[in-house]
């Protein structure tokens, strides 16, 4: 026999019921992104390394380390996309869309992480991105949308981080000043940033090692250096959220790992999950990443929000699925012991009028039909056997304990209204 096969190491396979829950989360999602303006973008999984070593920085960790690099049979260079943002804004050059262009995704994302739970080397996000504004506004209803959305998915316990990098004006000083208090201080940084400290102070900012930590605290607070119009934009953005009631906390040491980022920065993170894999949900603006991906300059903000996270975030917090077997349930399963083809018939027209049906297969017995009706989660069972085929009709009856109603016969014709009644639909 040959060696059974199983998924690689950091990716997982989501099946059904539990997938019940993506399903939950997406339409969730996808319903609020709508109800935002925003459309639906579709993406290949690869691209172009030069989208992410342009796009995400080739001194960006997740490039020198994490992404997926592959050369294919033609010998050109791609890369499975790390994240979702530099792709769009690849696809907003190529495409010269009217600006302001508001999309939605949900996307896997691939990175070479050491595994662990809520780490994991193909993660799935749920992502906003706006380009062609640098209107505060905007990134004030980026970040309501992902608050919006965790709240609808039933989080509670959780934070917003807000911070602002500064833009090309005002942040060069500051990487400056960093750099120079960071060399001072080389000897005391963790082994990784006393190599690449001079070359990318602001990674040694969001660096979790105590080591670095103690450093940063010490050294120049960016905040400091914001010019007037980077102050006025963070202000606007924290004003707007003010008035939409979702409270903010301001975090200076938010710089985030993709070198695209500018002015607004922020992340959501549960306080149910644990310190290092909290993060729910994170983005930023990005003003320059058009340009650095060859077209006109063109402003942009978004977030992205990991599925797996939210959804350990859900269990973290108690919240019940009970709910969520009606999202997608079945409405009714059919055991059929006369394989008579207008059975077959009755469950199309049943589908076809909305309602969700299965059957067993394979002529099983009555008994055995029952079985795979109980585990199939169906709330009602429809019986057809040689009586019931006779007059035209099914025998219905509740599938689960909690209904104590008597069956009762109904005929084909009325089948599909009854069903709705009794499921409330
Ligand atoms: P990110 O912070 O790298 O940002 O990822 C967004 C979210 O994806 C994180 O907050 C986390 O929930 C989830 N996530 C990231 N890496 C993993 C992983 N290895 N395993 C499980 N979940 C993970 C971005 O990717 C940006 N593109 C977000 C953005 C959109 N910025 C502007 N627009």
């Amino acid at each position: 026999m040959s060696k059974e096969l199983s998924s690689p190491n950091g990716t997982h396979d989501v099946l059904p019921p539990q997938s019940r829950r993506w399903e939950f989360l997406i339409g969730t999602f996808s319903e609020l992104a709508r109800r935002g303006g925003f459309g639906l973008i579709v993406q290949p999984l690869f691209e172009d390394v030069a989208v992410f070593n342009r796009g995400i920085g080739e001194g960006s960790e997740v490039a020198r380390k994490e992404m997926y690099v592959f050369t294919d049979r033609g010998d050109r260079t791609f890369a499975l996309r790390p994240e979702g943002t530099a792709p769009v804004a690849r696809a907003y050059v190529q495409h010269h869309p009217t600006p302001p262009w508001k999309v939605w995704y949900a996307t896997p994302a691939f990175r070479y992480e050491r595994p662990q739970a809520g780490r994991y080397r193909q993660h799935h996000q749920l992502g906003v991105e706006v380009l062609g504004t640098d209107d505060p506004l905007a990134d004030a209803e980026v970040i309501a949308l992902a608050h919006d959305f965790y709240t609808a998915i039933g989080l509670s316990n959780f934070s917003l981080l807000l911070n602002s990098m500064g833009d090309r004006e005002c942040r060069p000083a500051f990487v400056d000043t960093l750099r120079g208090h960071l060399q001072s201080r080389v000897a005391d940084l963790c082994p990784e940033h006393v190599a690449t400290a001079s070359e990318n102070p602001l990674r040694v900012i969001d660096c979790k090692k105590p080591q670095c930590r103690e450093v940063i605290s010490q050294g120049p607070v960016l905040d400091d250096h914001l010019c007037e119009a980077c102050r006025d934009h963070f202000g606007a953005v924290g004003d707007a959220l003010d008035a939409m009631g979702i409270s903010w906390i301001r975090q200076h040491t938010l710089v985030r790992g993709f070198d695209y980022y500018n002015r607004t920065t922020f992340e959501f993170v549960s306080h149910a999950l644990d310190g290092a894999q909290n993060a729910i949900g994170g983005g930023g603006r990005y003003d320059q990443l058009v340009e650095d991906l060859g077209g006109d300059p063109t402003s942009g903000i978004g977030f992205g929000s990991g599925i797996e996270r939210l959804l350990l975030a859900r269990v973290a917090e108690g919240i019940s699925d009970d709910g969520l077997d009606d999202v997608r349930g079945l409405d009714a399963f059919v055991i059929d012991t006369t394989r008579d083809v207008r059975v077959t018939s009755l469950i199309s027209s049943l589908r076809h009028a909305g309602l969700a049906i299965d059957r067993a297969y394979d002529s099983k017995s009555m008994r055995s039909q029952f079985k795979v009706a109980d585990r199939s989660g169906a709330a009602i069972a429809l019986i057809i056997g040689p009586t019931e085929l006779e007059k035209n009709a099914v025998t219905m009856r509740w599938l689960r304990n909690d209904n104590d109603m008597e069956p009762v016969s109904v005929a084909w014709d009325d089948v599909a209204r009854t069903l709705k009644r009794w499921r409330g639909k």
